[in-house]
């Protein structure tokens, strides 16, 4: 029996497939693709045709379409994935990245006004022969205020509005001083710490802050005097703001000094003459201070008949809005790029 037409056309396609060139790109592929197994595409019109070969000739027929349709199929795959790897490979030169080409100007992170001035004022005392130590954020109310000479009850306790924790037997430290206590029991005298820190007060306006930084200072010998205390201190403020800055003390009182007293700058904007920053009396107040109290001394086990001593401390923000003409404390605290980037 002759063979179908159909098988004949079969056999003509499959060599005709077997010859073909590979695509040279995606538009030939698909051009390709479409003219063999597109919808009118030889194979499928082909297949439709399969009806019309005889029964016995049938196996044949379809084992032909099956294998054209096998080979297209991997000349297409093939191709496809060949062009699409040259793609990449060709996207990867383009990309090329010159690693030794220099860089735009890199940003440099700076350091916070307030830690500026925190250093500079460590600085300063170190410098005089100060060691430098830290105390706990979270307090006892021992520290803080008991061994400080501040009793339980007593009216004192009221000029720092305190923040409690609740459920434990703590607070958040109100000042610096607790380091006093710290540092004495931890080393006894003589003795002379700096001791910079965060502290915390319930307290929030254009000059006052929940949270701000203070440096307590202390020197325990024999035979300190006020005027160890008064010549530190000048000589710490004629550092800061300059060698004309004149100091005075004015009596006042904390628990834990005795005599105690208020530490004024002639005022560094005027320089004394009176001014709205100084409220036209020439003086600026800056930081609190006096001779430790011989009960804080006698609660660290130092004898206050043999040994003497002098503290003081004061409010970084106040030193740095001083320092840099600055009139509201929050603008420390905001974060705001425009402000900081000034220092
Ligand atoms: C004290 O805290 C004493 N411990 C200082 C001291 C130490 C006196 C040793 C004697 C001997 P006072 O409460 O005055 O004192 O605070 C000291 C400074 O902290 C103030 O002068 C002020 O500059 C700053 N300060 C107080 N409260 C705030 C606040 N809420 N925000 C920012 N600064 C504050």
């Amino acid at each position: 029996m002759a063979a179908s037409p159909l098988i004949e056309r079969l056999k003509e396609l499959k060599a005709e497939v077997a010859s073909l060139p590979a695509p040279a790109d995606e538009r030939a592929l698909e051009g390709l693709r479409v003219h063999y197994l597109g919808k009118k595409g030889s194979v499928s019109l082909l297949s439709q045709e399969m009806g019309s070969v005889p029964k016995e000739q049938k196996p044949e027929a379809g084992k032909l379409l099956q294998e054209v349709r096998a080979s297209l199929e991997t000349l297409l795959a093939e191709t496809g994935a060949r062009l699409k790897r040259d793609k990449i490979q060709k996207e990867i030169e383009q990309e090329f990245f010159d690693i030794t080409l220099p860089s735009g100007e890199p940003e440099f992170g700076a350091r916070h006004p307030i830690a500026m001035v925190m250093d500079e004022v460590v600085d300063i005392f170190t410098a005089m022969g100060f060691q430098v130590e830290e105390g706990p954020e979270v307090e006892t109310d021992y520290y803080n205020f008991e061994g400080l000479n501040f009793p339980a009850e007593h009216p004192a306790r009221d000029m720092q509005d305190t923040f409690h924790l609740t459920n434990i037997e703590r607070l958040l430290r109100t000042h610096t001083s607790p380091v006093q206590v710290r540092a004495m029991q931890k080393y006894g005298p003589p003795l002379s710490v700096i001791a910079p820190g965060k502290v915390y007060r319930c307290d929030a306006d254009i000059t006052h802050s929940p949270m701000f930084h203070q440096i307590e200072g202390f020197t325990i010998d024999t035979k300190i005097t006020m005027g160890d205390l008064k010549g530190t201190l000048q000589a710490f403020l004629r550092r800061l703001y300059g060698p004309k800055t004149a100091i005075r003390l004015r009596p006042s009182f904390f628990p834990f000094v005795e005599p105690g007293a208020e530490v004024d700058v002639s005022c560094v904007i005027c320089g004394g003459k009176g001014c709205r920053v100084c409220k036209h009396t020439g003086w600026l107040e800056i930081l609190g201070a006096g001779m430790i109290h011989p009960n804080v001394m006698r609660t660290s086990n130092i004898d206050p008949e043999r040994w003497s001593g002098f503290a003081f401390g004061m409010g970084i923000e106040r030193i740095a809005m001083l320092k840099y003409g600055v009139d509201d404390i929050r603008l420390f605290f905001e974060n705001d790029l425009r402000f900081l980037r000034q220092f």
